[in-house]
């Protein structure tokens, strides 16, 4: 699918855009249904505080050919690819789980500020896409987003983090509930003033586009829903990370920045049609 020229518009004004029942019911029960079938012990888990309970799953793509297709989908690819006037390569694979009752929130951010600080991508000519897996409603926990706040660029935190050492050096501050960069009280007041709030939700299969320079993010999930998201990060074929000191695991940030091909329209159903047939 391409993008109209209005709904490109409303991206570079916004930063984010909806794109309500994008995949349909067959599709979407494809991805719940590889989901439920991954391998227990696979790489890039992270848990909740809890211990327990799933946050996310990072990489899948790796070793799941449906999530390997879902990447190179052409309803997304296109659109990403349009926004940014390049090719792409996948920058980051996620499921966030944020399972009923127990899933905890994701503190305010900007994606951009980990890719910079972490990994030394040099601009934020990133796009990420959100699938909704389950429904999102006003309970369970729907992603915040600061319209236009991507406009601002990157804010600088340095001088408003709290002890950055008590959050840990590891990959998984990147992902936990206590996160290592984020945004504090008075920064975002300033900017929902100024901006005001969006939480879209919708039917599963629907989809965000949002820019890694937007402000977002959510609450604890105290529903008894789920709120299963993929969110699959695309950058520029010409933002490409520096390698300094460490780099983080590759299920985190893919070392592939081979320009992806977009795959047929029906590649999911195709894929189920040919394991039904082998
Ligand atoms: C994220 O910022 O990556 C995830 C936010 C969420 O799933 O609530
Ligand atoms: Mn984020």
């Amino acid at each position: 699918m391409e993008l109209s020229e209005k709904l490109i518009h409303k991206y570079e004004e916004d930063g984010l855009l909806f794109l309500p029942e994008y995949f349909s019911d067959r599709e979407i029960s494809i991805l719940q249904n590889e989901l439920s079938h991954l391998p227990e012990d696979a790489p890039g888990k992270v848990l909740e505080n809890n211990k327990k309970t799933v946050r996310a799953l990072h990489g899948c793509h790796e070793y799941s050919e449906i999530f390997k297709s879902v990447v190179r989908h052409p309803r997304l690819l296109k659109p990403v690819m349009q926004i940014l006037k390049k090719s792409v390569y996948l920058y980051q694979f996620k499921v966030n789980m944020k399972a009923a009752f127990t899933g905890d929130s994701w503190p305010w951010h900007q994606d951009y500020t980990f890719w910079s600080k972490e990994d030394y991508l040099p601009t934020s000519e990133a796009i990420s896409v959100s699938i909704f897996l389950d429904e999102v409603n006003h309970f369970n926990s729907p992603i915040y987003f600061i319209p236009g706040s991507h406009k601002g660029g990157l804010i600088d935190i340095e001088g408003q983090m709290e002890d950055r050492s008590k959050k840990g050096t590891d990959w998984e501050a990147s992902f936990s509930a206590n996160l290592k960069y984020c945004l504090d009280c008075t920064t975002v007041t300033q900017m929902v003033k100024k901006r005001g709030m969006l939480a879209p939700v919708g039917s599963k299969g629907s989809v965000i586009l949002f820019h890694s320079n937007i402000a977002h993010a959510s609450t604890p999930n105290i529903s008894p829903y789920d709120r299963r998201q993929i969110i699959i990060s695309y950058s520029s074929i010409k933002n490409i990370p520096i390698p300094k000191n460490q780099p983080r695991p590759a299920f985190l940030v893919c070392r592939d920045y081979n320009p992806l091909q977009p795959e047929k329209d029906d590649v999911l159903l195709s894929l189920i049609y040919d394991t039904i047939n082998c």
